[in-house]
């Protein structure tokens, strides 16, 4: 299980989200998601999917610490250089749980780490925001937040730059194999443009 105790040691700076029920919202989520899953007793644990292995892409951890490191950089410079004034609370918040559903996402078969087939984390994690009575710019924020499966297009600024964001804050690049683009390219059913001048990587050319 996932306590609100082990939620608050993983991520200290949810106690800095100033609005009260959003700073709830942010440990009410994991304990939701516990709850379907118990298996899950150690938040550092998660990866970003059975198929991104820890030691090579972080663990799910440093993902949402940069999403909240970004969007506290983001929010104060979207102000300052096109008055579009956002609460950065609901960034923060919309951090912290919008990735809380791969708790039941993945779990274990015959000792290897499974994504449940089909499933869609970020809409069922805006669907636990709204089960849980939380803010419904929060909800829509986490359930846009992902390419990586059929794309819900963000109606919001918020949610558009919230988007934006998460792939930023993945360790997947294409030094490392498939990266976070041509997964979630993947994701979609879009395949990479066959255009007649590209760029070849240093990985396409050393392929035959
Ligand atoms: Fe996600
Ligand atoms: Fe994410």
């Amino acid at each position: 299980m996932l306590t609100k105790e082990h939620v608050l040691a993983t991520f200290p700076a949810i106690g800095a989200i100033t609005d009260a029920g959003l700073r709830s919202l942010s440990t009410d989520v994991w304990r939701y998601v516990s709850d379907r899953n118990h298996a899950w007793d150690d938040i550092e644990r998660i990866p970003l999917h059975p198929s991104m292995p820890i030691v090579t892409h972080g663990n799910l951890v440093t993902h949402i610490l940069g999403m909240v490191r970004l969007f506290d950089l983001l929010v104060p410079m979207y102000a300052e250089l096109w008055q579009q004034d956002m609460d950065p609370d609901a960034f923060r918040a919309a951090a912290y749980v919008h990735d809380a559903a791969k708790v039941i996402e993945f779990s274990e078969h015959g000792g290897a780490l499974e994504a449940v087939p089909g499933y869609n984390h970020a809409v069922e994690a805006g669907r636990i925001v709204r089960e849980l009575g939380g803010r419904e710019d929060v909800a829509h924020m986490v359930e846009a937040h992902s390419f990586a499966g059929p794309l819900v297009v963000p109606r919001t600024k918020e949610a558009q730059l919230f988007l934006l964001g998460d792939p930023m804050c993945l360790n997947a690049f294409p030094e490392q194999g498939v990266s976070a683009i041509e997964r979630h390219l993947s994701a979609n059913g879009w395949e990479d443009p066959k255009t007649l001048e590209r760029y070849r990587s240093p990985r396409e050319l050393l392929s035959p």
